[in-house]
């Protein structure tokens, strides 16, 4: 018998529910041995507990190392701090793997299949800002402050590098801006260099290309890119331009892995417009629980998934809106457990 695995499942806001409720469907359907142990975050959470990161929440994922996640919904502007930023920080989630294959031909590109490792740590993102105040307009001047550590890069580059080899990538593709910032992003390309030379040439081609270049790239001949290897922010932007080249952000799964957990979630936002009316397209999250099974060592079950997936997407044609097709999160949910159970 399988042994039974503790994973912590995080509904999220808007469609969250409904497109972990569609993922769970599948995961059912598939004998996944996962016992969840559900919890609240994001708005969720301060309406249940008063705290977009409840503590039970850290509790449980400290506890499981493991999460399945909803899309968590963080006000633009001022109020709370992004509840995925704090997770990500809580338990040291510095990796970001955010692979886009196409799924679904005849798109705008076809026959994608990249990968985006972010830094997840680190950069701008760390939360260093603030106004400084002149003449009585409280927000005279902003400033930010980002930070890249050696040691945050190389741990990032080696895992990133350890993909490669382990997926069979040809190529990865450092990303920066050292040209404008040259400390900033300048200690990543170097310490990404260095740790190639030292112990991964050979193993792979690499390469490096400026963050506006690589955008052009993307989208002119995205096909020259194996993997893209790249600090926070630039990993934010770039990932969330790869999904589009796959279909959009319904399609594009991804994982945090980190020293102290993993956890899984799609790319896209909690999508407030649709939210509640059976048109979320939950493929994302679907891809991300692959993620989370090939983490675990239960490839088998994630390759059943993705074929699934595919059957359901391509063979049977049940689509949701994003895709051009009609089908609601519970029709199509209803379709892929068919697949997944062969019926
Ligand atoms: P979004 O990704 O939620 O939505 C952008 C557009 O894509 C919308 O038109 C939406 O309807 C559509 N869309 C997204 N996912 C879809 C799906 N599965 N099926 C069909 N259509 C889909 O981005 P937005 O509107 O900028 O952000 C909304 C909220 O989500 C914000 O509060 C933001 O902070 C949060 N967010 C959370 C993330 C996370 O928890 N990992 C990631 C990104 C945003």
């Amino acid at each position: 018998m399988t042994q039974r695995i503790a994973a912590t499942l995080i509904p999220g806001d808007g469609i969250g529910p409904e497109i972990v409720d569609a993922t769970l469907a599948a995961l059912d359907a598939l004998g996944a041995p996962f016992d969840w142990d559900r919890q609240q975050a994001g708005l969720a959470g301060v309406k249940s507990a008063g705290d977009p990161l409840p503590q039970a929440t850290l509790d449980s994922i400290r506890r499981t190392r493991l999460a399945l996640k909803g899309p968590l919904e963080t006000p633009s502007g001022g109020g709370y701090r992004s509840s995925n930023v704090r997770l990500r920080e809580e338990f040291q989630l510095y990796a970001n793997l955010r692979p886009a294959r196409t799924i679904v031909p005849g798109g705008r590109f076809d026959k994608i299949d990249l990968v985006v490792v972010r830094e997840n740590l680190e950069g701008l993102y760390i939360g260093h800002e603030h106004y400084i105040p002149i003449d009585g307009d409280p927000h005279a001047v902003a400033m930010a402050t980002g930070i890249n550590t050696r040691a945050g890069s190389r741990r990032l580059l080696e895992f990133a590098f350890e993909q490669a080899v382990a997926s069979g990538r040809k190529k990865v593709t450092l990303v920066h801006k050292a040209n404008i910032m040259k400390a900033l992003t300048g200690i990543f390309l170097e310490t990404g260099q260095e740790l190639y030379e030292r112990k991964y040439k050979g193993k792979f081609e690499l390469d490096s290309v400026i963050i506006d270049a690589c955008a052009m790239k993307l989208v002119l001949n995205p096909w020259q890119f194996d993997m893209l290897v790249t600090t926070n922010l630039f990993g934010d932007i770039l990932s969330d331009l790869v999904a589009g080249l796959v279909g959009g952000l319904g399609m594009a799964p991804g994982a945090n892995i980190g020293v102290d957990a993993a956890i899984f979630e799609a790319v896209h936002g909690s999508a407030p417009d649709i939210a509640g009316q059976d048109k979320a397209n939950p493929t994302a999250l679907l891809l991300a629980a692959a993620l989370m099974l090939e983490h675990l060592k239960l490839g088998d079950m994630a390759l059943r998934l993705r074929k699934a997936i595919d059957d359901t997407l391509n063979v049977d044609r049940v689509r949701t809106g994003d895709l051009g097709g009609t089908a609601g999160t519970a029709a199509f949910t209803q379709a892929l457990v068919r697949r997944i159970k062969g019926v």
